[in-house]
């Protein structure tokens, strides 16, 4: 069924468990993340970026598909729009029954971020629908890695009163987009910022970051994870295999089967590493 997300990242954080967040780019990719966590039987958060919207030509079509796709789920599916970079998005996103938005405002500066942010508390809280912010903005989303950007545990603090945001995205040595796994994240900086941050804190660009690396952060206090990279690699390597191993493949059914049988398969071994028990 179609979860809220509040009901996937609190119990998570309470109990110290990670909850995965994917990032799909296309309609496999959703089918894929919910049979993974169909599979384990895990709750799951799937994601559309403004970015796939804008691929996508607009919320609408790949929108409808995620929500009803969630809906016909065997396991709690939350469905959440990500880095929305418009409030226009983020209420046509509302209307079509999200669960839950991230409200990108983390290149403005800190008083215009909180005002945007704030604006968009009050829609969604209206509307039951969870909100996530950023402070402290996370880079490689434009290709400029950032690793050295931090969040400072007492802004953040402040952040979070003052834009009533229901979950914060931090930059603790992370960064968007990594084609390999060697990021050096910052622990004591998660474990200051638990300490300090009422909400669930979210780890963007965690493709980047190794699998032992994601359980230290989930330990240290880091809930909602969101991977998308990782997923659009074995996807293509899938793909590429069996075109490579096909060459007179025409129907696209096969070659993107065997990407989405790969994306499905790396799902359920995120999910059983992110949400185990300390
Ligand atoms: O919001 C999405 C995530 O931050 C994904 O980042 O592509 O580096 O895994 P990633
Ligand atoms: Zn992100």
């Amino acid at each position: 069924p179609l979860a809220s997300t509040c009901d996937i990242v609190i119990p998570a954080a309470a109990e110290g468990r990670g909850c995965g967040a994917f990032n799909a780019v296309q309609l496999e990719h959703v089918s894929a993340v919910i049979a993974g966590a169909e599979a384990v039987g895990v709750p799951v958060i799937l994601q559309l970026s403004h970015n796939a919207i804008r691929y996508h030509g607009g919320l609408g079509p790949i929108g409808c598909a995620a929500v009803a796709a969630a809906r016909a789920a065997r396991v709690p599916v939350a469905v959440h729009l990500d880095h929305a970079e418009s409030a226009d998005l983020v209420r046509e996103a509302v209307d079509l029954g999200f669960s839950s938005v991230m409200f990108d405002a983390s290149v403005l500066d800190y008083a215009d971020n909180v005002r945007a942010t704030r604006a968009v508390v009050e829609h969604c809280r209206a509307h039951g629908v969870w909100v996530e912010a950023e402070l402290g903005e996370v880079g490689g989303k434009d290709g400029v890695h950032a690793p050295g950007a931090r969040t400072d545990p007492v802004e953040a603090q402040r952040f979070v009163a003052e834009t009533g945001v229901d979950c914060l995205a931090v930059a603790v040595g992370n960064s968007h987009a990594m084609a390999t796994r060697d990021a050096r994240l910052d622990f004591a900086l998660i474990a200051a910022l638990r300490a300090q941050v009422g909400v669930p804190l979210v780890l963007h660009g965690s493709s980047g970051v190794a699998d032992e690396h994601l359980t230290m952060a989930v330990r240290h206090g880091m809930t909602k994870i969101n991977i998308a990279t990782q997923l659009n690699k074995v996807f293509t390597s899938g793909v590429r295999t069996y075109l490579t191993d096909q060459p007179e493949a025409t129907d696209p059914r096969k070659y993107l089967g065997a990407g989405r049988e790969r994306v499905t398969a790396e799902i359920s071994r995120l999910l059983m590493l992110l949400t185990a028990p300390a």
